[in-house]
């Protein structure tokens, strides 16, 4: 048994939350827990009031023209120009802009999920969001193996797991591991300047490939990620929101009711045993410039106001 004061120590260490903040957290992860629907409401209202509405979630055919300059998400001084090449990669309308989901899961890429058997409940949604491209192959039991959107940050995961696709055999590899997804690939090409002849070479490669025939390529609105970037600016989160993040912003713009599993940035689990940072890989701990403790306080609160729920343990 674990001396209380060395566990409050520890958890401060891990989470940066007290063991009081713990207690309530596990008390959260098992108790039962209520939708607030007219906090959802409220919760769209004010990202519409922020330019963060799902109208403008993706660029389309609609609202963009040929030759028009538009700022890159991350560096907002910044003007990229839309090529007619990138225009003929854009839908003609939003497919977002006129449907609804009743329940939805989103799925972060935390180490929480090993051993979750999670799969079934994260695949009983209408719609299911995963970030930046994750195994699913293997992970079944604890992660599912559908998916409606996926996001593709491309300068961080080709660079990281394909090898910047420098060989025929890297991109092979890319398009192999594509094939177990299915809907939307999400990319955000105007991000960074400095990424965006990369980006470029990415949706090319996606546009023309034969070979993921279940796979649309979409490509995130740079306004629409400034626009929730500044909405939770207002909720204390100062530094750039994680795609986790994001994602998460836009099904509560989208469905009913959010579940999110597999966000839990921490290195040990409620019960204080060791958890790797991904499910999937060896990554050591988040190389990113995001507060993901600040976000997953956020969350927990927004769990506790019934506006999305999270899954903080197994899920039997
Ligand atoms: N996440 C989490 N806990 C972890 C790992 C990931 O809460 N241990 C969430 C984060 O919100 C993260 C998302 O799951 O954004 C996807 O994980 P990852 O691919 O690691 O994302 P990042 O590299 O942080 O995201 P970005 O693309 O924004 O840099």
């Amino acid at each position: 048994v674990i001396d209380p004061e060395v566990e409050a120590t520890l958890w401060m260490e891990i989470t940066n939350h007290s063991a009081p903040q713990i207690e309530e957290m596990r008390a959260l992860a098992y108790k039962s827990w209520t939708a607030n629907r007219d906090g959802v409401l409220k919760f769209r209202q004010q990202l519409e009031e922020y330019k963060a509405s799902v109208m403008n979630t993706i660029l389309t055919q609609n609202n963009t023209k040929p030759g028009q300059q538009v700022r890159y998400s991350l560096n907002r001084d910044a003007l990229a120009n839309i090529t007619s090449e990138i225009f003929d990669f854009l839908p003609k309308e939003s497919p977002f802009s006129k449907v609804r989901f009743p329940k939805c899961s989103v799925v972060g890429g935390s180490g929480i999920l090993v051993n979750s058997k999670c799969g079934e409940g994260i695949d009983g949604a209408d719609f299911i969001f995963r970030c930046n491209l994750p195994d699913l192959k293997g992970f079944e039991m604890d992660v599912g193996r559908k998916s409606n959107l996926t996001t593709l940050n491309t300068i961080s995961i080709i660079a990281k797991r394909y090898n910047f696709m420098q060989t025929m055999s890297d991109s092979k590899k890319f398009i192999r591991n594509l094939q177990g997804f299915h809907g939307y690939l999400w990319m955000p090409l105007l991000g960074l300047k400095s990424g965006l002849s990369y980006s470029m070479r990415v949706a090319r490669l996606l546009h023309q490939s034969k070979d993921i025939p279940n796979l649309k390529l979409i490509i995130g609105n740079p306004e629409h990620f400034a626009a929730v970037q500044d909405f939770w600016r207002t909720k204390f989160l100062s530094t750039r929101i994680s795609t986790g993040l994001y994602v998460v912003t836009l099904a509560l713009s989208l469905c009913d009711e959010t579940n999110l599993y597999g966000f839990w940035p921490f290195s040990r689990d409620l019960n204080l045993r060791p958890l790797k940072y991904h499910y999937y890989d060896d990554l050591d701990g988040p190389l990113s410039v995001h507060s993901l403790t600040e976000e997953f306080s956020t969350m927990l609160m927004m769990h506790k106001d019934g506006l999305l729920r999270m899954h903080l343990d197994q899920c039997t």
